[in-house]
């Protein structure tokens, strides 16, 4: 029995399978484009070991695409077929991705976090935990959650400065800004790869306004692109919200075409309806058209992936920006159907949030593109502060707060519009008024 890169006992006696795993494990973590090639390298290399099957049917539910969903369930069947090797963690990760693919992400993360709870360096166990925390919005779970397991970690343990970077995301999403970026600083310094630190440092820098120090955080980083897989595109995504608060939309539209949604890009062609890089573009899109930016016919292959995966809940926070993009491109029926599925979307830990939050979301996406501003704010205002419960971060969601201001500034519901800036201002630490989206609203 070998020891994985941090110590802890797995099945396999090959040494060339444990050191694809191990490559695959590191590469997850720091969205390297290679982790799924590690990966059948490992498998490859043997067959019979248990954790690398189970990662790689896991791997199809990573993808968030209900496509894939079959995929991983049967690939997670056959690792029974290699059970009678796998040791007790190694089959609660089977466990886990079993509850997650049958809908029940709460059991998944209960099984990680009984994982940790006796191995805190199982950096898969950990970065998947961290991984589910943000797209459910649970900020203070995702930040204690790892504070707890790097009580386990040893200075010079394989992976340290990664779980440091994944403590100062929840810490920036959390509002503790100051330490956030220290600590994620502190990780990028020694991992000039460690895109979740780069990608910390930048939601640190949005937050507090600090656009020219961001865009330049950025570029000094950019060699991090190098090898990245899709997540590329999620920085080059926050570098325009850094540009756009900065100099406005003047020549985004160009950095869209070339670095967000290069529909040339290997990675793109490779995966062309993945959820962020479909949150990045609409969210974009949007932002700019917001400010008066035509954007000519973007929406057009956004709303052709949005339409063919209508019915899927994989990931709500992506519901409301293919809902724009269908809206924008005049689908308004295949909204609507969006939007009916959204509010039928089953699974234990979803299904409520996708009738109670990702619904209304959709709805108001749509309405907004038919100027039907006090449909919008009947839509949005009432689970403005639920919102969080589709997921992602703060920079993410704003853009359906951006909309609710719209909506109510053109509804001439001027007390709502009150209401809407003095909560966004008690949110960052940048006045509403200040940003550039919320200038009208001011
Ligand atoms: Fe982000």
């Amino acid at each position: 029995m070998l020891k994985d890169r941090r110590g802890l006992d797995v099945s396999t006696d090959n040494p060339e399978a444990l050191a694809a795993f191990d490559d695959a494990v590191d590469g997850y973590v720091t969205f390297h484009i290679d982790t799924t090639k590690r990966l059948s390298e490992a498998t490859k290399a043997d067959p019979s070991f248990f954790l690398a099957q189970v990662l790689k049917g896991g791997m199809a539910l990573l993808s968030l695409n209900a496509k894939n969903l079959d995929r991983g369930k049967a690939a997670l069947a056959q690792c029974a077929a290699v059970a009678d090797k796998a040791n007790p963690r190694e089959r609660r990760h089977l466990e886990a991705f079993e509850a997650w693919a049958s809908g029940d992400i709460d059991l998944a993360l209960r099984i990680w976090e009984l994982i940790l709870s006796v191995h805190p360096t199982d950096l898969l166990a950990l970065r998947l935990a961290h991984f589910h925390y943000f797209w459910l919005g649970r900020t203070a779970r995702m930040l204690d959650s790892v504070v707890a397991a790097a009580k386990g970690w040893k200075s010079d343990t394989h992976g340290r400065s990664w779980v440091a970077s994944m403590q100062a995301f929840g810490l920036e999403e959390c509002g503790e800004y100051a330490e956030a970026e220290h600590m994620a600083r502190e990780a990028v310094d020694y991992d000039r790869n460690d895109r979740w630190g780069i990608h910390a440092v930048a939601h640190v820098l949005e937050m507090q306004g600090r656009t020219s120090d961001g865009i330049a955080w950025l570029d000094r980083n950019a060699g991090a692109h190098a090898e990245a897989n899709n997540f590329t595109f999620h920085l080059t995504w926050h570098r325009a919200l850094l540009q756009l608060e900065q100099d406005g939309p003047d020549g985004l539209l160009d950095w869209y075409d070339t670095k967000i949604r290069d529909l040339s890009s290997p990675l793109i062609q490779a995966l062309p309806d993945l959820y962020i890089d479909m949150q990045n573009a609409a969210s974009l899109l949007w932002r700019m058209e917001h400010l008066g930016v035509d954007v000519g016919g973007r929406w057009k292959e956004l709303a052709d992936k949005a339409e063919a995966r209508i019915g899927d809940g994989s990931n709500l926070f992506t519901l409301p920006h293919f809902a724009m993009a269908l809206a924008a491109d005049g689908r308004f029926e295949a909204a609507k159907r969006l939007a009916d599925g959204a509010a039928a979307i089953s699974g234990a830990t979803l299904g409520p949030v996708g009738a109670g939050i990702a619904a209304p979301a959709c709805r108001a996406a749509v309405h907004h593109r038919r100027a039907e501003w006090k449909d919008v704010v009947a839509n949005l205002m009432p689970v403005r502060h639920d919102l969080w419960r589709l997921g992602a971060s703060h920079a993410q969601r704003d853009v359906l707060w951006q909309m609710l201001v719209d909506a109510a500034r053109k509804a001439g519901e001027d007390d709502a519009v009150k209401t809407l800036m003095v909560e966004l201002t008690a949110m960052r630490p940048v006045p509403a008024e200040q940003r550039r989206a919320y200038s009208r609203g001011a």
